[in-house]
């Protein structure tokens, strides 16, 4: 399937297919650190600067934008950007906001750009970016003199027309390459040298590249330093492959049963390098060839095979290295023998989403033994691990998102669906192109809302009324267990029989079919038998078969064929612990017994049958007993479910509370 990663909304749902033997040569599209800076030093340089291997992702497009908006000329024929440089003091206000999306790099860089420049200009971004911290950079950036309106430290950031920037000799608090180039950007702009020193080495592609450009830079340790007020040279650049894209296809080979592939032509720049460190310090076998030098970057082609791997402690020296890639490599945790241990990287909460929580929730519910800690997380993973059927959420953290959508590849028997993809974009457009190449593909995965409970409980007409007010297809699961007890009675079948309850499942022939009036008939070899079906005796026959596995594992596929486009409503006893896992809402009603029994009675009263109130309760209370006790697929509420209990409400009442429930969880037509 084609996917327009452009076009994936918030509550999608994805799954990536398992290919048993992955083989092949690829590489993975250029790296987002030095396309950011490829369009911002370009465009400060004089001359023209020519980038080739540009990462056409949502965040560098949004820098390249941006530079644009600034009165920067760039062409783009699709294969090379040229960039027009104006020279150091060329940039004009542009007319507009100036939108950096999901990008954090754009706008803590370019903050430092902004930040000198003789005219106002306010920088935005999307709902998380509008979240994440930028006192880092506001606080340094306004001791060199600048003058910029924020609240709270978060975007909307005012940069005022700034006057006289001064040099600063700055002692971060943090290792963070955007900080460090935020302030060396700024520095460009002020007499006399600017300095950064960091606790730990960041990622050094703006002092490299700034290098290159032809500024004066030192480095001496953990201390980088620009001299200000230089003539920058426009430069051709080849950019390399993004490590930080690359690192979940390293993953993914490691941990898949049978792989063995090469990922060509990837930046291992040192200050980027710590993820193959680390999962080769886990027993990753990932081999390094044709190392060479490109442009100023050091390249490699990685062959990536199949590994037994194994939990380490994170040494704190490899952090920063790897900062990026700490949602895969919490994936190759889960799959690794032992303890993995990360602390000392509470930066992982400040990212697109809360890193740490986001991976540990999702791998929790995917029955990872994990725990999240202030600066880190322990994982206890194994590495024959089967991972439980869910739907995880990425949180539209575009790292996290794909993070999962690793692991759910891993088995042909898997049904994980990811939502919260709608960020790839912004890093890895061609994310699931890739995949395709090794053969893994991509299935949008169809909604499915589970309603489960007892019987009585208000079920059947809240699943109708939810299908039809979101105008979504709807599974009685009950209709089929009945139609095998109608058919068990009809051709004498004993509920003990388990040979024959298989074979009649495997055979029977049933029908649901929309009438004009929009009611569901239901047809059992051709005859329709919808009252049938409702009887005592029948509900009584259908939990007597009921238990009985093989029959149920002949249902399951049965099941599995109403998930039609848009979506399901599920109505039954294991829709969402055991038939749709992986859907992304799943409801439990409850009801008291003697509740359901007067619902009951009230419901055959009606119908002119005379029962007495005692009789049902003590029908229900024995159904309850077997249905919850049955060894297979039990009446229990999955782990995700939300329990609701009706029976001091109205169907009115539980109808709008599961509604309320589906547009929380995004779920509409
Ligand atoms: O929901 P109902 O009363 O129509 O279901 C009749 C019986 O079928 C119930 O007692 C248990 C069984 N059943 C089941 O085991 N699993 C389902 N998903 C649905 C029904």
């Amino acid at each position: 399937m084609t996917i327009d990663v452009k076009k994936i909304a918030r509550n999608d749902l994805f799954q990536l297919s398992h290919q048993p033997t992955l083989r092949g040569r690829f590489t993975v599209p250029g790296d987002k650190s030095i396309s950011h800076r490829s369009m911002i030093f370009g465009a400060l340089a004089e001359g023209v600067t020519t980038v080739k291997g540009f990462l056409r992702s949502e965040d560098c497009l949004a820098t390249m934008n941006i530079m644009r908006q600034l009165g920067v000329v760039i062409e783009d024929d699709g294969t090379e950007i040229k960039v027009h440089g104006v020279g150091l003091h060329g940039l004009k206000a542009a007319a507009n906001d100036l939108d950096c999306g999901n990008a954090g790099t754009a706008m803590r860089l370019l903050s430092g750009l902004l930040a000198a420049q003789d005219f106002e200009s306010t920088l935005v971004g999307d709902e998380s970016l509008s979240v994440r911290p930028m006192n880092r950079v506001i606080k340094p950036l306004c001791s060199m003199g600048a003058v910029i309106e924020s609240e709270d430290g978060t975007a909307p950031l005012v940069f005022k027309a700034a006057s006289n920037i001064t040099a600063l000799d700055y002692v971060s608090p943090i290792a963070s390459a955007q900080v460090k180039s935020a302030v060396l950007l700024a520095g460009l702009f002020a007499e006399g040298v600017t300095s950064v020193v960091e606790p730990k080495k960041s990622r050094d592609h703006t002092e490299t590249m700034l290098k290159g450009f032809g500024a004066e830079v030192e480095v001496d340790g953990l201390k980088v330093s620009v001299k200000g007020l230089p003539t920058l040279k426009a430069q051709d650049i080849q950019v390399p492959a993004d490590i930080s894209s690359a690192a979940f296809f390293m993953v993914l080979g490691l941990i898949h049963p049978d792989a063995d592939f090469v990922i060509e032509n990837v930046c291992i720049n040192k200050t980027r390098d710590g993820v193959i460190h680390i999962l080769q310090a886990m027993g990753g076998d990932i081999e390094l060839s044709n190392v060479r030098d490109q442009a100023g970057e050091s390249v490699a082609d990685l062959r990536v095979k199949s590994s037994k791997l194994k939990g380490i402690d994170v040494p704190h020296d490899l952090i920063p290295s790897a900062i990026d890639e700490f949602p895969v490599v919490f994936v190759a945790a889960a799959h690794s023998e032992g303890e993995f241990k990360l602390t000392g990287a509470e930066e992982l909460k400040h990212k697109e989403s809360d890193r740490i929580e986001v991976m540990v929730a999702g791998l929790k519910k995917l029955g990872v033994d994990c725990e999240s800690l202030a600066d880190g997380a322990v994982i206890r993973g194994q590495h024959d691990i089967t991972l439980n059927n869910a739907c995880v959420d990425g949180h539209g953290d575009h790292r996290c998102a794909m993070s999962f959508l690793v692991a759910s590849s891993l088995n042909a028997g898997y049904d994980i669906s990811v939502k919260g993809c709608h960020n790839i974009a912004t890093s890895f457009p061609d994310f699931f192109d890739l995949m395709k190449g090794l053969s893994v593909d991509t299935q949008l995965v169809v909604p499915v809302i589970t309603i489960d409970g007892p019987s009585g409980v208000g079920k059947g007409t809240t699943c109708a009324l939810v299908a039809e007010a979101l105008g979504w297809h709807l599974l009685d699961s009950g209709a089929i267990y009945r139609a095998m007890a109608l058919k068990a009675i009809g051709e004498g079948i004993k509920p003990e029989d388990e040979v024959a309850l298989q074979s009649a499942a495997e055979q029977i022939d049933l029908r649901f079919e929309v009438t004009e009036n929009l009611d569901i008939a239901i047809y059992l070899d051709g005859k329709q038998v919808n009252d049938e079906l409702r009887t005592e005796a029948c509900g009584e026959m259908a939990s007597k078969i009921a238990p009985n596995p093989a029959m149920r594992t002949a249902l399951f596929d049965r099941q599995k064929d109403f998930q039609q486009a848009p979506g399901l409503v599920a109505d039954g006893r294991d829709m969402g612990t055991v038939v749709f896992q992986a859907a992304p809402l799943k409801v439990f009603l409850t009801a008291s017994a003697e509740e359901r029994a007067k619902r009951r009675h009230k419901q055959l009263q009606q119908k002119g049958v005379d029962v007495r109130i005692r009789d049902l309760l003590k029908d229900i209370e024995a159904r309850d007993l077997r249905d919850s006790s049955r060894k297979v697929a039990p009446l229990v509420p999955a782990e995700d479910a939300h329990v609701i209990d009706t029976s001091d409400l109205s169907i009115e009442e539980v109808l709008e509370l599961v509604l309320t429930l589906a547009k929380k969880y995004g779920l509409q037509s």
